[in-house]
């Protein structure tokens, strides 16, 4: 049985929830805090023991290379002002077995990993969407790779959602739970309705699949939104050889929404050790000043109804 080693890194986005920030900036490049989003999924790709990374990028997306690349210019004129700390920051992004290839048509998700067939061959290999950032003990793409290890089968990283939320997310159909946090899937289902979903169980963007989705996701129509989708064609897949869901028990922050980002930019921004205490400081004073405002409402509401 191959291992796995390699990651794809779909990037093609328009980022269209973020404009106009990201007219002619890659929503992949928006930091938390000091960080762009992407490096946090590479650090989580290189944790789990990956050794290739491609990258399916598009329009826009130019700075990421970049970001990877060496900036000699920067590393001299940091090494001659002697900072170390940032220097050894700058060369943390770079040396790393990554790959590019631009999807030109953004037809979906299915289509961005499609372009990833001849880069993966003929091996078991993780998706690892940009906008689900994760937190755990164990990084969750090795918590995917560890069940590969056991049970030679595509596995699909599930969590629950409100229910009010199943429109935005591929929802499993679990079937029996075959140890603990592992499911067998009855069927895949992208973005439901609330009342047709057949559960709370949500795609959230780490993927283990073997290389067979390919010859599905060649022949895949579009699904949901008019897209070739990812999920379809893993539903597919589930009719000739078995697919898991493994739940996640860590913490998943959304980046692909702006309150999403906010809430994660303060909650890593609470851990920054530059500059968790003046954050901390800030968000006292604002909750007192915004309790101070609510009670002066309250007052003028009772005021009226008198
Ligand atoms: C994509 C997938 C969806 C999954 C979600 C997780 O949707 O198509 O199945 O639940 O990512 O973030 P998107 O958010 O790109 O619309």
């Amino acid at each position: 049985m191959s291992k796995v080693k390699k990651a794809i890194i779909p990037a093609a986005g328009l980022g269209t929830r973020f404009l106009p920030a990201t007219k002619a900036m890659a929503k992949e490049m928006l930091p938390i805090v000091d960080k762009p989003t992407i490096q946090f999924i590479v650090e989580e790709a290189r944790a789990s023991g990956i050794e290739d990374i491609l990258i399916v990028t598009g329009k826009a997306k130019r700075p990421i290379e970049d970001h990877f690349d060496s900036n000699l210019e920067l590393e001299m004129n940091l090494k001659e002002k002697g900072k170390t700390d940032l220097l050894q920051m700058v060369e943390e992004t770079t040396g790393l077995n990554l790959h590019f290839i631009r999807q030109s048509h953004p037809l979906g998700l299915g289509h961005a990993v499609l372009q990833a067939k001849s880069f993966v061959g003929n091996e078991p290999f993780v998706v690892m969407l940009g906008d689900d950032l994760m937190s755990d003990d164990i990084p969750l793409t090795k918590q995917l790779i560890n069940n590969y290890d056991s049970i030679h089968a595509s596995t699909i990283a599930v969590m629950e959602v409100p229910e009010e939320d199943v429109s935005k997310y591929g929802i499993i159909n679990p079937g029996e739970e075959v140890q603990k946090d592992l499911y067998n899937v009855k069927n895949f289902v992208e973005k439901p309705s609330q009342k047709d979903a057949p559960s709370n169980l949500a795609i959230i963007g780490r993927y283990l699949l073997t290389p067979e989705i390919f010859e599905v996701l060649e022949k895949q129509k579009p699904g949901a939104g008019g897209e070739i989708q990812l999920t379809d064609a893993i539903d597919t897949l589930n009719k000739t050889q078995r697919v898991f869901a493994h739940k996640f028990t860590g913490i998943r922050y959304d980046v692909g929404d702006k309150f999403g980002y906010m809430k994660t930019s303060i909650e890593y921004g609470l851990e920054h050790p530059q500059i968790k205490d003046d954050l901390k400081d800030l968000i006292i004073e604002l909750g007192a000043k915004l309790s101070k405002e609510d009670e002066k409402k309250a007052k003028k509401e009772v005021k009226k109804d008198k």
